[in-house]
């Protein structure tokens, strides 16, 4: 076990995956000495990403949400603090799919991705800042340094660039970096930073693609290779979740290999 978080509480949305970037981020986190909580829509996945923890010798526990039901993010919320004592570390991973022509796309197909990645985002930053400006704001009052916290978005290419047969995901993960920059402004007086990572990596989101196309965006990517969750993406994640990053605010920072060159 290292320790660039030992002793901070990260609270990872979408970390209940098979092979994704959450689990890979709750994994190293928790190798790097944080107490993690697995929030995810899936038990089961959630269940073992805890497992694998536990057993590697590090603190995880599983709050089962859904981040687009409002009430189940404040009992994420509540229920971290009420566990950890207090939340320093938000990582906002949890999203979906839905691809089609806009033709063929009905309002429930884009309503319901924009609500996963863009309000779901929203919800859980929401709730989960105000217990960090509250922490912030007794440190202040008790004249000690205010520790800096950390909120992780993700957005994506498909935010940066548009991708036809994505205007739901590319609008919402669009938003997410109006939401990273207005969040960094309006939370800086804390010292928390916020910040998106833009990856590219084999998941089991990706792994929806089609083989084909799958291999087509491989070979357009400059280092040649699809990325890895594990030795890609979440060492990204724990820099923005470190104090190496702590003079880092309102950035994406772009983990795909070239891809968005
Ligand atoms: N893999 C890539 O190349 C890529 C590219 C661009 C952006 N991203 C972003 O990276 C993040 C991680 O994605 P991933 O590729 O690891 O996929 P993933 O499928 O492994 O992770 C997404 C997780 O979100 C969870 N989830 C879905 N709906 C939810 C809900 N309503 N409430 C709570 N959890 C929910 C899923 O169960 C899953 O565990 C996502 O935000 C994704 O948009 C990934």
């Amino acid at each position: 076990m290292a320790d660039r978080l030992q002793n901070k509480v990260a609270l990872i949305t979408g970390s209940g995956s098979k092979y994704g970037i959450g689990r890979a981020a709750a994994i190293l986190f928790a190798l790097e000495g944080a107490k993690v909580v697995v929030a995810d829509i899936n038990e089961e996945a959630s269940k073992s990403v805890v497992k694998e923890i536990r057993d590697a010798g590090g603190t995880a526990i599983q709050i089962p949400t859904d981040v687009t039901q409002v009430s189940q993010v404040k009992r994420m919320v509540n229920g971290t603090v009420r566990t950890f004592g207090r939340i320093d570390i938000l990582a906002n991973t949890a999203a979906n799919y839905r691809d089609m022509s806009i033709v063929k796309m009905q309002e429930k197909d884009f309503h319901e991705i924009i609500d996963v990645c863009l309000n779901g985002t929203f919800y859980c930053t929401k709730y989960a800042v105000a217990h960090m400006i509250n922490i912030a704001k007794s440190e202040a009052n008790e004249g000690k340094p205010v520790t800096c916290r950390k909120i992780i978005h993700f957005t994506s290419g498909a935010g940066l660039r548009g991708n036809p047969g994505q205007a739901n995901y590319s609008a919402a993960k669009a938003g997410i970096i109006g939401l990273t920059k207005s969040n960094a402004k309006e939370f800086a007086r804390y010292n928390i930073t916020v910040n998106a990572i833009s990856p590219f990596a084999l998941t089991p989101l990706t792994d929806l693609m089609p083989n084909d196309l799958k291999e087509t965006f491989g070979h357009r990517v400059p280092l040649g290779r699809w990325g890895d969750p594990e030795k890609d993406i979440a060492p990204v994640a724990l820099f923005l979740a470190s104090k190496d990053s702590n003079y880092i605010t309102g950035q994406v920072i772009i983990a795909s290999g070239g891809l968005d060159i």
